[in-house]
């Protein structure tokens, strides 16, 4: 949700901030505004729609002779999307932009118009900047120090005070911020992607320590005085892995990374002849000791791939799993002990449920594992231990390398805690282990369909309502391949349980509705068929995806796909390549902004 830079030093701010709003557009993209320091005083240049639009504003606007400065990218929550709500937002000396929500904004908007001050944006953040103002007297810190008391919500903050050109000062409360200080100068913004040009070397704010920036150093402070030296963190990736790469979307360039970020993510961790070992993780054995239930607990694709984690942790392990939505399990007063542990996924680190249900379970004294991408983000650094899944940056609103991460680290993960509790035997870890390795080259073969798969959908495109059915593994993939197709194509779609459909949804299927059916699992596939059947007998358009050693009969499709052959175990990431696959084109042959589609935004760090 939003995107925020921030940069004072001695290059052209307008350059910084525009290049990193590019980066950073994927968190939020309904208006975007710069605000920077020049001769004159503070100037914003602001707009609706893309930063494409911002820079032709700014590209009229003569001028912008500036080395200090703030810019935004907005994702709206209070107040639409028009020009007066787009940030930056400033009220007498102050000058901010934030990414969060400020609940208490009504309370505080009653308080300030006894001082006079009254907004002119319908938003949560003009308040603020109202707040800000009304405490200033010539010290920022002491402002922000005294604002914070007051400030309820979720925010990050870079603010400018029209007497102190040159200086930004930042402050954050769940909302990320990273922040790094370079040949250049001084830089800030919610994500590495904005900074990677200038800088590998970063840390990550503390929450609720006042940041202040010059072109000369970063100095962040505590809430009472105190300087402290945070803890510096090292991008591993470099800039082409957030640029597209000659690809005409990130999304399918994540698509096709998949094999490299399986790779990253699987290789290093299989040590002591082909055994899982998680000690550079610093996840100790003693993890599992006293476990007796597990909860998963993600939102939307993450929670996803929780669904798959569940059937291969209850298959080897053979210990209860459930899998909660993040955002109903911290409001569902569930039960949990020091016998649960709760796995949380999550590609950003941010999610602000799945960190809610982090801190519910560390508040009742559950064990905490999480796996994530983001280095040194908020669900990393609140959980107890943390599988990074090393999947690079992830542009794309809609998740693809960083699911199937996700699903190698909970395959480790069964595999890991199936040997440390006597449940597999070396030898069938290790053979575990090397269908796991399988899945690497299988997927490279997977991608080589893409051509086949953007045929087929060319007429899925036409279609306004369709159906994903599985059983079992295929289920959960099914629920998978249906986010996806929704979120870039706008076409309704539901996953069933294959088994479940004549109870209620069979109605819906009519003469050419397609349904992608998902046939991977040998032990249920002639169920499957069945279900097949019954949908085909009711006029569906039935594209089939099989895993390679299936016998298919031509009579019960009207396009086949069959995935290169995997133990069945296996088979969820190869059909995930070819959901996504299918995502993608039917979203292009729809003409849509695949990489940034409506209403939505990369990290979701507002309830
Ligand atoms: C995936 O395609 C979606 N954009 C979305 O469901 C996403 O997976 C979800 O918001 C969770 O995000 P996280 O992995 O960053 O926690």
């Amino acid at each position: 949700m939003c995107g925020i830079i921030g940069f004072t030093g001695n290059l052209e701010a307008k350059k910084v901030l525009l290049g990193g709003l590019q980066a950073l557009e994927y968190r939020g993209y309904d208006s975007a505004g710069i605000a920077y320091v020049d001769k004159f005083g503070i100037q914003t240049v602001k707009t609706t729609g893309k930063v494409s639009n911002l820079l032709e504003k700014v590209e009229q606007s003569n001028g912008l002779d500036s080395n200090c400065g703030i810019g935004h990218t907005r994702w709206a929550t209070h107040g639409g999307v028009s020009d007066t709500n787009s940030h930056p937002h400033s009220c007498g000396n102050v000058t901010i932009i934030h990414n969060g929500i400020i609940e208490n904004y009504h309370e505080l908007e009653t308080e300030l118009a006894a001082t006079g001050r009254h907004p002119i944006s319908q938003t949560d953040t003009e308040i603020a900047a109202m707040l800000f103002d009304s405490l200033y007297q010539g010290d920022a810190v002491d402002t922000i120090k005294k604002a914070v008391t007051k400030l309820e919500g979720a925010y990050a903050f870079c603010i400018l005070f029209s007497d102190q050109p040159g200086v930004i000062y930042c402050i954050r409360n769940g909302s990320p911020l990273v922040a790094t200080h370079a040949t250049d100068g001084s830089f800030i913004a919610s994500d590495m992607v904005a900074l990677i040009d200038y800088s590998k070397e970063y840390f990550v704010v503390p929450e609720k320590h006042i940041v202040t920036m010059t072109a000369d150093e970063i100095v962040v402070t505590t809430l009472t005085g105190e300087v402290i030296a945070p803890k510096m963190l090292y991008v591993n990736w470099d800039m082409t892995a957030a640029k597209k790469g000659g690809y005409p979307h990130f999304m399918l360039k994540e698509i096709f990374e998949q094999p490299d970020s399986l790779r990253n993510t699987i290789m290093p961790r299989i040590k002591k002849g082909h055994l899982p070992d998680f000690s550079t993780d610093n996840i100790p054995d003693s993890l599992y000791d006293g476990i007796n239930r597990i909860i998963i607990t993600a939102c939307g694709t993450a929670m996803h791939a929780g669904l798959v984690g569940r059937v291969l942790l209850e298959k080897l392990v053979r210990i209860p799993v459930t899998v909660e939505i993040a955002s109903e399990f911290r409001y569902g007063d569930p039960v949990l002990d020091s016998s649960t542990l709760v796995i949380t996924l999550s590609q950003s680190g941010e999610t602000a449920d799945t960190l809610a249900a982090i801190r519910l379970a560390k508040e009742k004294n559950a064990k905490t594992l999480s796996i994530v991408n983001v280095k040194g983000s908020s669900i990393a650094r609140e959980s107890d231990y943390v599988l990074y899944t090393h999947a690079g940056p992830e542009i794309a609103v809609a998740s693809t390398k960083a699911y199937t991460a996700q699903l190698s680290c909970l395959y480790l993960l069964s595999f890991h805690y199936a040997l440390v509790k006597g449940m597999i035997t070396e030898e069938e870890c290790a053979n575990y282990i090397g269908h796991l390795q399988a899945v690497i080259p299988a997927i490279e073969k997977t991608l080589t369909l893409d051509k086949t798969i953007d045929e087929i959908c060319q007429s899925l495109a036409k279609t306004e309502d369709l159906f994903f059915i599985g059983r079992g593994l295929d289920y959960a993939l099914s629920c998978e391949g249906s986010i996806k197709l929704k979120e870039i194509s706008y076409i309704h779609s539901e996953a069933y349980a294959a088994g479940e459909l004549k109870h209620g949804t069979l109605s819906l299927v009519t003469e050419g509705i397609p349904v992608i059916s998902l046939a991977t699992q040998s032990n249920v596939y002639s169920k499957m068929i069945s279900n097949i059947r019954e949908v085909r007998a009711r006029g569906a358009m039935v594209i089939l995806i099989t895993n390679g050693h299936l016998d298919v009969e031509e009579t019960i499709y009207d396009h086949h796909i069959a995935l290169t052959e995997l133990d069945d175990l296996f088979a969820p990431f190869t059909a995930a390549i070819v959901l996504q696959l299918i995502a993608y084109y039917t979203s292009v042959h729809r003409g849509l902004n695949v990489d940034q589609p409506r209403n939505l935004a990369k990290s979701v760090t507002v309830e």
